[in-house]
């Protein structure tokens, strides 16, 4: 299986050589309700509408948690699935595993998927050799993202190590913004801890760790550095977190009233969204000692096998996502990477340059990693563990010591043999 190649031979046909189906209304699932989030979905609608596919969507917030999930999850028990739905990570091989989703083969093999995403994303895509879902992206987590004003003004530039980062964070402290905003769930606090154990131990901890689930005892000072990582980094977190969302977090940085975030990068498409523009109002920087590796997150879609709808709209539905024109139009706005490598880099922005070069380079060094906060590392029982866990330490709960021990044992008594996923 290569997914190597750069330049693909499948080239976006313009409108006017797209015979329109006759209009087909599609019921489709997702969770972008934040404006950067709606500003991408509606690029997805109008695209696939001028292809004669016109969206009713059902909405739930929830960036792929159980609380999204389990909305999906009524609606296919009751008998009435949608016709797609949003999913990331290991739910969409715990949809396959019960049989639920149409087989994208066909419309795969016509517009050779394989060959041009990038192998970790495709181990998320198919299930036992079979594609069941269409990947539109591919975001990274390993990005800190600041206003650029702040930054100038504390005359600030990219941290690049650890204590880097805490005296950009003292700094911030002392000029008396928050210095580390964040929100209150739990895939946020991961998405940290990721960040920092991926910067403290390295790709192949990183690997062995969270998508191997074999952490060997030479692995337990790391985790335990990274736990009192993350110990510090509390220290600049404020109150106001246990009380707003990631994107409220985001609206901080915006506003000035915070120095940084550590997100995805859908936080590039909330803030293009306001209209901000990078290197003039805020920057992107890797996260401190992550150079080299792309922490992912898919966003994928899934299509229902029992959705009442013909095999013409379910292919013309599947094959439109995954063409070079919507996945350049589309993550311009969601500020990731396409889930594909040969789309044309230039019309992006400097964010969306920088993870687009990354995702290249990471792909051909097998550095594109799953995050585990996004549920692209491991099946969803290990991942809620780790949110309980990392969320109890953060807020005190649990000495470093105590949550290594805790991690230790969610992750060995996982048995990945048990998973569809063939790494
Ligand atoms: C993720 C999703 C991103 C973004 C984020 C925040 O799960 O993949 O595209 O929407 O949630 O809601």
């Amino acid at each position: 299986m290569s997914s190597l190649r750069i330049f693909s031979l499948s080239i976006a046909l313009p409108l006017s050589a797209i015979a329109p189906l006759a209009a087909a209304a599609v019921n489709v699932m997702h969770w972008w309700v934040s404006p950067g989030e709606q500003a991408s979905i509606q690029v997805i609608q109008q695209y696939q509408a001028e292809r004669g596919i016109d969206w009713v969507t059902t909405t739930r917030k929830g960036s792929g948690t159980s609380n999204y999930m389990d909305a999906v999850r009524q609606r296919v028990a009751s008998g009435a699935p949608p016709m797609a739905a949003q999913a990331i990570g290991y739910d969409i091989q715990d949809w396959a595993m019960q049989g639920k989703l149409a087989n994208l083969d066909a419309i795969a093999a016509d517009q050779e998927w394989e060959e041009v995403i990038p192998a970790e994303i495709q181990a998320l895509s198919r299930y036992r050799g079979h594609w069941v879902a269409v990947p539109i992206n591919a975001h990274a987590t390993n990005r800190l993202w600041l206003n650029q004003q702040l930054l100038s003004h504390l005359e600030l530039s990219a941290p690049d190590t650890w204590p880097d980062l805490l005296q950009m964070l003292d700094k911030a402290r002392a000029a008396g913004v928050i210095a580390l905003a964040i929100g209150n769930e739990p895939w946020e606090y991961t998405l940290l801890f990721e960040n920092v154990a991926a910067g403290t131990g390295g790709a192949e901890f990183y690997r062995r760790v969270f998508l191997d689930l074999t952490p060997t005892a030479a692995d337990d000072p790391l985790l335990l550095q990274s736990f009192e990582r993350m110990r510090q980094l509390r220290s600049y977190m404020d109150a106001g977190r246990h009380n707003r969302s990631w994107d409220e977090a985001t609206d901080l940085v915006r506003n000035g009233q915070a120095l940084m975030q550590a997100q995805g990068t859908w936080v590039n498409g909330e803030f293009r969204a306001h209209g901000l523009i990078p290197e003039q109002d805020y920057a992107c920087f890797r996260f401190p000692d992550t150079q080299g590796l792309f922490l992912f997150n898919s966003d994928q879609y899934m299509l229902f096998k029992d959705y009442p709808t013909t095999l013409e709209i379910r292919e013309a539905f599947a094959s439109s996502l995954m063409d070079v024109e919507l996945q350049r139009q589309l993550n311009i706005a969601t500020g990731a990477a396409p889930a594909r490598v040969d789309v044309p880099s230039a019309t992006f922005d400097l964010c969306g340059q920088q993870a687009i070069k990354d995702l290249r380079a990471s792909n051909m060094r097998r550095t594109v990693m799953g995050s585990v906060a996004m549920g692209n590392a491991n099946p969803g029982q290990v991942k809620e563990a780790i949110y309980t866990i990392v969320s109890s330490h953060l807020n005190g709960q649990l000495s470093d010591a105590e949550a290594v021990a805790q991690l230790k044992a969610a992750i060995t008594s996982f048995s990945p043999s048990s998973s569809g996923i063939s790494r």
